[in-house]
């Protein structure tokens, strides 16, 4: 008996079984459509296509916020405990975590929490309810998380908020700086297909989206980012590429290298700038991607 995963042990509605039964072969081998779904989905919701994007998971609609908003050396707000994805990837991009408690009755730190946000943390994390003390925000423990948060992304993790019966989506169109982030993970009962989304208004949305890829991250797509910095790619069948980044690319290698990420430079073999790259997970080509754009 697994009840250690928050999954949704009654699956999912007998209408998803027979629309996944319905997938044909050329569905499956093809990059999913974005665009219809994302239309039905959002009105799901009551929301505007532009204020609902899709995600692999909930873990991917939490870790677009690092790629939007942090660099190293950001900080970011959480209180804990909590879900744990939140540290684990602001430890991943090394942001700095200013971490809050639940109370001893698992009551939520409000007064810290105001008081934390006058140093414009980028992003504040908050599970609501909260994984894993179930504790929920107040109506108006919220706006004043939200008037408060004039500098700070607000992150509402809403994994669970079907069984809490309060969601803060229609607050996004009041408050910029208000991002939900949703998993089908919980009461959808879809764990397996990993989906998830953030929702946010358009122009936020907008900051978020230009973080995420197309489809999810393949060698045809990194190598497509880099040509389009105008750096030279070269076919691979591998799970790695050769890229040509010309006479500054020994540079810019070195620097990657200060910054903790290691390329297999071939610039003696091949030629001044050469160098193989191994095809990682998503957020690691992401961010090999910001840095080497930054540089
Ligand atoms: C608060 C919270 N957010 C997000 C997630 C991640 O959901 P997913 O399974 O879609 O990655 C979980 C999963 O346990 C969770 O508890």
């Amino acid at each position: 008996m697994r009840l250690d995963f928050n999954e949704n042990t009654s699956g999912c509605s007998p209408a998803v079984r027979r629309a996944l039964a319905q997938l044909t072969t050329k569905q499956l081998a093809m990059y999913p459509e974005y665009q219809a779904p994302t239309r039905r989905i959002a009105r799901h919701f009551g929301l505007r296509p532009e204020e609902f994007m899709l995600t692999n998971g909930g873990d991917d609609a939490l870790r677009v916020f690092f790629d939007t908003f942090v660099d190293s050396g950001s900080s970011i707000l959480i209180c804990e405990p909590t879900f744990p994805m939140y540290r684990y990837y602001a430890e991943i991009y090394g942001a700095r975590i200013a971490v809050l408690r639940y109370g001893s009755e698992m009551e939520f730190p409000l007064g810290g929490v105001i008081a934390a946000l006058r140093k414009k943390p980028r992003v504040l994390f908050i599970a609501n309810p909260n994984n894993p003390t179930g504790t929920l925000l107040q109506e108006d423990e919220l706006r004043r998380i939200l008037k408060a948060a004039t500098h700070t992304a607000v992150v509402m993790d809403e994994a669970y908020a079907e069984f809490s019966g309060f969601t803060a989506m229609p607050w996004i169109r009041k408050y910029p700086q208000l991002f939900v982030a949703k998993t089908f993970s919980k009461v959808a009962g879809l764990a397996a297909l990993r989906l998830g989304a953030v929702i946010a208004c358009k122009d936020s949305l907008g900051l978020v989206r230009r973080a995420m890829p197309p489809f999810p991250v393949n060698l045809a797509w990194f190598a497509a980012e880099l040509e389009k910095l105008g750096v030279k790619t070269y076919r691979s069948a591998g799970n790695f590429l050769l890229a040509n980044f010309g006479p500054g690319g020994p540079a810019l290698f070195q620097k990657l290298e200060k910054q903790g990420i290691l390329l297999r430079e071939r610039s003696k073999d091949i030629g001044p700038g050469f160098v193989r790259i191994t095809i990682g997970t998503q957020s690691e080509m992401r961010r090999l991607l910001k840095t080497i754009r930054k540089e």
